[in-house]
C-alpha cells in the first residue's frame, strides 16, 4: 500500500500570479495574514509589461497563466495583477474549475472604507484605468464617491528595476500625482501591485503634493485580508502551523528576480525556477 496519500485540499498551495515582480506584494501581504500557506508565485516575465497591452492579449496571458497554476495544483488562484483583475475575472472563472480572487474589488472597498471627502485618487495601468474597473468598483459600495483615475505605467519598469527612490522615481511619481492635486482627494489607490514597490516614494510625493491626510491604499493589502476570510469560511485554510513555503516560477531567464524577490519579500528566496506556459 502506498504511504504518500495525496494532500487533502487545504493543504494544497494558495496559487499567485502576475506580470512580473509586483504580485510579490501581495505575497507579502499574504505572508503577514497567513503566514502558515503554502504558495506558488508565478511572475509572466517574458510578457512584462501588461499594462501597455490589449485587453484581448491580456485575458489570453492570463488564462495561460492561471492554466500553470492549475497544473501545480492549487487550491485557489490569486490574481495578483490589477489589470488582469479588470479585464480577465470573467474569463477566467468560465474556464477553470477553481476559486479566483483579485485584487480590484478588496482595493476599492478598502478605500470607499478610508475616504471621508468620498474623493478617490487610483493610480494604475493604462490597461486598468481604461477599463474603467476602478470607478465601477468604488461605485458599487458608494453611490456618493467619485474616482479620479491616472494611469502611471512608467512605475511599472522602474520597480521590476528595482529603481525605486532617488530622482527619477521621484520625478516620474510628482508627475503622475500632480494630476490628482485640487481635487480634495483623500485616498489614493495603489492601482498595480507593482506600486507598493515604490511606496516609500509615492507617500513622500502624495504628503507633498496633496496633504498628509491622504490615505494610501494598498490593493494586494486588501485582497490579503479577502483571502484569509474566503480561506477561513470555506475550512480551506492549511492545517500545519509551521512557516509555508514560496515557490517562485518565471517565464524569462531569472536573472536578478530572485535578489530582488528576496529584498522586496524581507525573506530569502532560495531557488527561482524558468518555466514556459
Ligand atoms: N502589476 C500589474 C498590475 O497590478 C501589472 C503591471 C504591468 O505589467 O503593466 O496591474
Amino acid at each position: 500500500m502506498s504511504t504518500s496519500e495525496p494532500p487533502s485540499r487545504q493543504d494544497l498551495p494558495l496559487g499567485v500570479f502576475d506580470s512580473g515582480l509586483g504580485g510579490l506584494s501581495v505575497v507579502r501581504a499574504l505572508r503577514a495574514c497567513l503566514p502558515n500557506e503554502n504558495i506558488v508565485y508565478l511572475g509572466d516575465t517574458a510578457r512584462v509589461p501588461y499594462g501597455t497591452k490589449g485587453k484581448d492579449t491580456v485575458v489570453r496571458y492570463a488564462l495561460a497563466c492561471a492554466q500553470y497554476l492549475k497544473q501545480s495544483q492549487v487550491k485557489a488562484i490569486v490574481v495578483a495583477c490589477n489589470t488582469v483583475s479588470a479585464v480577465a475575472p470573467a474569463a477566467l472563472r468560465a474556464e477553470f474549475d477553481l476559486p479566483i480572487i483579485g485584487v480590484i474589488e478588496p482595493g476599492a472597498r478598502a478605500a470607499v472604507e478610508a475616504s471621508v471627502t468620498g474623493k478617490i485618487g487610483v493610480l494604475a495601468t493604462a490597461g486598468t484605468v481604461a477599463s474603467g474597473a476602478y470607478p465601477r468598483a468604488i461605485a458599487s459600495f458608494s453611490t456618493r464617491a467619485e474616482t479620479f483615475a491616472v494611469a502611471a505605467p512608467l512605475l511599472v519598469p522602474l520597480a521590476e528595476e528595482g529603481w525605486t527612490t532617488g530622482e527619477v522615481p521621484e520625478l516620474a511619481v510628482t508627475r503622475y500625482i500632480k494630476r490628482l492635486a485640487g481635487q480634495a482627494i483623500d485616498a489614493v489607490v495603489l492601482g498595480c501591485t507593482h506600486y507598493p514597490i515604490l511606496r516609500e516614494t509615492i507617500a513622500r510625493v502624495v504628503q507633498q503634493e496633496l496633504g498628509d491626510h491622504v490615505a494610501l491604499i494598498d490593493s494586494g493589502e486588501a485582497a490579503a485580508r479577502d483571502v484569509l476570510a474566503f480561506l477561513s469560511l470555506r475550512g480551506l485554510r492549511r492545517s500545519a502551523k509551521e512557516s509555508g513555503t514560496i515557490h517562485v516560477r518565471v517565464t524569462d531567464l531569472p536573472g536578478n528576480f530572485g535578489e530582488l524577490a528576496t529584498r522586496f519579500l524581507g525573506e530569502s528566496i532560495a531557488h527561482v525556477k524558468q518555466v514556459d506556459l
